[in-house]
């Protein structure tokens, strides 16, 4: 969930790595710090808080180490130890000559602390990190070869981590390694990059190395040498990055959070380029490797995610049920991986994440395919490590999502879905010609659809002052829509602080009923389709507890008007499409509150974007 950055090579370093964690700080920013080499020895520099206290407190020391062209740097979401100074990166050992920075966590750390301490070691922060730093330079003292100490601590540690280290002994070298966290090189004339994401990179380079597990990276501003855990020399797979550095900016927005929502059209024309032709033609997914013969022997189907994703995984399980007749269940990654789990050769297990790095996912990715799953997973990162895990991959290609709050990723995971189901009940031909025309030539006008829902955008920022006094809103929803409530209510509890929970519709009734009254908005996802008449008459048993009633609709059904106070239209659509654009109006919805409350919308408190810590 940190980031981190490196540099060795000839310009000055400071600024390198400022620019670089300001591109990670969407993956934790509650404290960051930078070690750089000056002519005689290392420098640390920490400050809590958002990376403009740690520019403050550079400015101060500037003459310290303007000519350094060596260093690291890292952001911090806080795990072991409180965001303190002391417990910000970057840690050392107990002489100061070796510094390090690392992501992940190591699970041993107690023990390794324990032996450490015994050892004489003496500790100045709570993290898990500071083991590394002591370790690594207790190897360092017998080898006097810092990868090779390197190599050996790795060996005693248990758990995730992405390192880059340095030493006062090695003027001009960078050692990394990294196991079950990301971690790659970019490189440079003269000079090379190290980062746990691509932003921190790409304005200097495209041209980068992604590490392996266990590998080791030796840096010095003219070489780069790869070894494997032994120390044997590796060929390096260096590839162009397909990226943008334009993909980085707000264009104009306000928020990261806005250009993402109204990136959206173009994010499902993007995806349906290249997979769907035409109404009459097969879907196209060249990396899904499900046969007929696979399909015919699946007893069922897992899907496991967190957060956003797992919504999307509740739409497909609706979905993949509705046109492919396969049992679908769906759970949270984080439930799944404690227990023992009925999964075997027979499931296909759908792994989702907009990252490809959420770490319990990747573990409950792990565990079903030693299992002998086929394992199909939906990322818009395919160079992730659970992207690396998959037998069939469904790329999303929503871009770059800068904001903590999922939206554009959401609904290119939707599209994903949609795609799949269409395409496995190609294959198995559980679905009549015609029909599968039919939800074809109407899912290739979806994105000119969403445009109209961001035309309104004005009408859903007056109902966002209208609520935004609320302390708690309720969502509503049925069938297909209920994990659009769900949706709803994440966006705005995390970037509002706002209470804000879903409902299956039917269950009011059998609780949350008791908390409604004059001060409570409840918001009805009320989609033409199979439920739509059951939803209005939950909305009508709420409206009678005089909550503040508001619809979420594509029908023109005139009883609306005296039964909510306030009516988002959206455009008429299939029943099954209809997620997609239900969500667009209440990513604006929580994004106008918080905006009218003045928060931090793209970096809300205590989140990171990539959680990869289980
Ligand atoms: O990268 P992932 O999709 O695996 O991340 C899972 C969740 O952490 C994520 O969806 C989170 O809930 C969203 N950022 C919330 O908007």
């Amino acid at each position: 969930m940190c980031g981190i950055v490196g540099y060795v090579g000839n310009k000055s370093v400071a600024d390198i790595l400022v620019d670089g964690l300001e591109q990670l700080e969407y993956r934790g920013y509650d404290s960051s710090g930078v070690a750089v080499m000056n002519k005689e020895e290392i420098t640390v520099f920490k400050a809590i808080g958002k990376l403009n206290n740690l520019r403050t407190e550079l400015s101060k020391h500037v003459g310290e180490f303007e000519k350094a062209t060596m260093g690291i740097g890292h952001i911090r979401w806080a795990t072991h130890g409180a965001p303190t100074v002391l417990n910000a990166h970057p840690h050392t050992c107990n002489c100061g000559n070796l510094v390090l920075v690392h992501n992940g966590i190591i699970e041993n750390y107690k023990e390794l602390r324990e032996m450490l301490t015994k050892e004489g070691c003496v500790f100045r922060s709570q993290t898990d990190t500071e083991v590394v730093a002591h370790l690594v330079a207790r190897m360092y003292a017998k080898t006097k070869d810092l990868a090779e100490a390197v190599r050996q601590a790795s060996k005693q540690i248990e758990g995730a981590y992405a390192l880059c280290v340095m030493h006062n002994n090695h003027k001009n070298t960078l050692v990394l390694t990294k196991r079950n966290a990301p971690l790659l090189v970019g490189i440079g004339e003269g000079e090379f990059f190290a980062a746990s994401d691509v932003p921190a990179i790409i304005k200097h380079t495209k041209k980068a190395m992604y590490l392996n597990d266990n590998q080791v990276v030796v840096l010095t501003p003219d070489k780069m040498t790869l070894t494997d855990s032994e120390g044997n020399i590796l060929p390096q797979k260096i590839e162009i990055l397909p990226w943008e550095p334009v993909a980085l900016s707000k264009m104009g927005y306000k928020h990261y959070m806005l250009k993402e929502i109204h990136e959206q059209p173009d994010v499902i024309r993007n995806i349906l380029v290249g997979k769907l032709h035409a109404p009459d033609e097969n879907i196209i997914l060249n990396e899904v490797k499900l046969t007929k013969e696979t399909l015919k022997n699946l007893n069922r189907i897992q899907i496991i995610a967190c957060g956003t994703s797992l919504h999307a995984a509740m739409v497909g399980k609706y979905i993949i049920e509705n046109f492919c007749g396969i049992a679908v269940d769906v759970e949270a990654s984080s439930e799944y991986i404690y227990r023992r789990t009925v999964t075997d050769e027979h499931t296909l297990v759908i792994g989702v994440s907009q990252s490809g790095e959420t770490a319990d996912t990747l573990t409950a990715i792990k565990q079903s395919k030693a299992k002998g799953s086929h394992i199909l997973i939906i990322t818009n990162r395919p160079d992730s490590a659970m992207a690396r895990e998959a037998d069939s991959l469904v790329p999303v290609n929503a871009g770059i999502e800068v904001s903590v709050a999922a939206t554009k990723s959401y609904t290119a995971q939707l599209m994903a879905f949609y795609l799949l189901a269409l395409y496995m009940a190609e294959v198995k031909e559980s679905v009549s010609k015609e029909e599968l025309k039919n939800l074809k030539a109407e899912m290739m006008i979806l994105p000119q659809k969403i445009e109209q829902v961001l035309s309104t955008t004005e009408e859903i920022q007056k109902s966002a002052r209208k609520y935004s006094s609320t302390k708690d809103f309720i969502y509503v929803a049925r069938g297909i829509n209920f994990p659009t409530a769900l949706e709803g209510a994440l966006k705005l509890k995390e970037i509002s602080y706002i209470n804000a929970t879903g409902y299956p519709a039917g269950e009011l009734k059998h609780g949350p009923i008791a908390m409604l009254d004059e001060t409570m908005p409840v918001l009805s996802i009320l989609m033409n389709g199979c439920v739509y008449e059951k939803l209005l008459s939950n909305s009508e048993e709420a409206k009678a507890r005089n909550a503040r009633m508001i619809a979420l609709t594509n029908s023109k059904d005139e009883k609306l008007d005296d039964l909510f106070e306030n009516i988002i239209r959206v455009p008429d659509v299939d029943e099954l499409y209809s997620p997609l654009l239900a969500i667009i109006p209440l990513q604006l919805l929580a994004y106008y509150i918080a905006e009218f409350l003045g928060k931090d919308v793209d970096q809300p408190r205590n989140l990171a974007k990539s959680v990869t810590v289980e």
